[in-house]
């Protein structure tokens, strides 16, 4: 039973024992040549420096209130080992995120116990590039105080770095989920490229976190579901058929089903690699369950949850760090700015609408692996190029009296620019997914959700400015 917390308790955070788990800001702040760091940038965190080192105190805060039990679906292949009576906790780390909120609100809604676990660095990191999302977003603290007086749900949150052990350890045996959805990583391939800092911050946050998630299932609930955020960028571009993990072949006269090769192209993708290594070997040495979620590109900012309040809505990312290929055209359609296709354009990917994610989540935890199995979805829905999404955003803004031009700039990344693409995903459709297709009256609103907000629309952030090739051991500062 989780504890009743109605106050909160204050952990404190041995960091002067930390070296390869240092939090990113505490990192960062002993960094004289990056950036100063104010505390107030981090809510509920406070960074007091003590000669060189730094104690932090992180608040654990949670409040619970019993809800009914989820309605299951229909496969009746995966039985729960959970006790039936009880509902369902969920615990979503990254829950303040694009992704992690969506999912958060659409879990409780659907009657699951949430909690949010977030360190709430991704609004650091706005803070570091001066950045921010298109549409306005609350607090995390006003955020759940709003869902909980529109709907009487209680969201529980922890407020922490999951690289920290002991704040995960305590979350995990306060909170004991039967279920772990992790979105908690650094996801931008661009800030993974900035520099030597980036790169090594986005693989020590993302591979040292979910090593501690795999730790602290082990550690205090065995027979906890993961539910891991990978993305569709783990396989890369190769030449023949993606499948969905695994496949099955033969070489020398000999037969085996074998890891789908991984062929990452940034420091952010090749963290996603090594967590999925480390999770598939985990669940054979230890018998943890867990699912990997390789998802394409996410598009579009509402979901039946977050429109309930403007309090509720969603952080929408249009800058060349953060910013993903629709949502960014989108935005650029709406100020007048020529969509910025990298290079020839032809590079294509899996998407899917926000809408999905959360659905894919929700079966992949209703329809949990069983205990030892590394189980791989493909979660998109459809495969465009990148000229494609530009030609559709074009058509789009016509309708909408809009000028929209395309021009190509040279591409930043180091990518095929045209090349074969034919990935897998039937695995959620079998489970029950019934996509949100790219639809015109989708992009419509889209587009008008994005003229909505044009006047918050920075345009210094519109343009790429992370080069693969340039990237340097020298940290980059940002000018004013
Ligand atoms: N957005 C996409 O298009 C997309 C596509 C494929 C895969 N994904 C994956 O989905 C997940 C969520 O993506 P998103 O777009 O919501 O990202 P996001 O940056 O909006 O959210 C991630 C959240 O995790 C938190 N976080 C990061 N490191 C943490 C740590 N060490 N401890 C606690 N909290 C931490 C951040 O503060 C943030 O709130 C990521 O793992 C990403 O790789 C996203």
């Amino acid at each position: 039973m989780a504890h009743l917390l109605s106050t909160s308790c204050s952990l404190k955070l041995p960091y002067g024992q930390r070296s390869s788990t240092q939090s990113f800001s505490q990192r960062l702040t002993t960094c004289p040549a990056l950036f100063t760091l104010q505390s107030s940038m981090i809510p509920s965190t406070r960074i007091v420096v003590r000669g060189s080192r730094l104690q932090k105190k992180s608040f654990v805060c949670a409040t619970f209130v019993s809800q009914e039990a989820p309605s299951q679906t229909s496969s009746g292949s995966h039985q729960f080992s959970f006790e039936p009576s009880k509902s369902q906790r969920v615990m979503v780390i990254g829950g303040d995120g694009y992704c992690g909120w969506a999912t958060a609100l659409h879990l409780s809604k659907r009657g699951y116990e949430v909690a949010i676990v977030d360190s709430l660095i991704r609004r650091m990191f706005d803070h570091q590039l001066g950045l921010d999302s298109l549409t306005p977003i609350s607090s995390i603290h006003n955020r759940l105080r709003c869902w909980k007086s529109l709907t009487g749900k209680t969201i529980g949150l922890y407020i922490g770095d999951i690289c920290d052990f002991e704040f995960l350890s305590e979350a995990f045996k306060s909170f004991e989920p039967d279920a772990v959805v992790h979105f908690g990583e650094q996801r931008s391939a661009p800030y993974s490229m900035i520099d030597r800092t980036r790169a090594v911050f986005t693989q020590q946050n993302n591979v040292i976190g979910t090593l501690n998630v795999l730790f602290a299932i082990k550690e205090f609930r065995e027979q906890c579901h993961l539910v891991k955020l990978g993305t569709m960028g783990e396989y890369g571009t190769p030449n023949i058929d993606i499948e969905e993990g695994y496949i099955t072949m033969t070489h020398n006269g000999r037969t085996d089903t074998l890891p789908y090769p991984k062929q990452a192209s940034s420091f952010y993708h090749l963290s996603k690699v090594h967590d999925s290594n480390n999770i598939a070997f985990t669940c054979k040495a230890w018998g943890i369950r867990a699912t990997d979620l390789n998802q394409g590109v996410v598009y579009g900012v509402r979901t039946d949850e977050t429109e309930m309040h403007e309090e509720l809505c969603n952080r929408f990312d249009y800058d060349g760090v953060f910013g993903t290929a629709l949502n960014r055209f989108c935005v650029q359609a709406a100020v007048g700015h020529p969509l910025t296709v990298y290079g020839k354009g032809g590079q294509t990917r899996g998407y899917l609408d926000i809408r999905d994610t959360v659905r894919c989540v929700e079966l992949a935890i209703a329809n949990p692996a069983q205990p030892g199995e590394f189980r791989v979805f493909n979660q998109f829905t459809e495969q465009f190029s990148v000229n494609e999404l530009a030609s559709l955003v074009t058509k789009a803004g016509e309708k909408l009296a809009l000028d929209v031009k395309t021009i190509s700039v040279p591409n930043p990344r180091v990518e095929a620019e045209e090349h074969y693409y034919n990935a897998k995903h039937t695995k959620l459709i079998e489970l029950g997914l019934e996509p949100h297709l790219l639809s015109d009256s989708l992009l419509d609103s889209l587009l008008n959700f994005a003229i909505q907000f044009k006047g918050r629309v920075d345009f210094k952030q519109i343009m790429p400015n992370v080069s693969w090739k340039k990237i340097g051991v020298k940290p980059k500062t940002v000018a004013a």
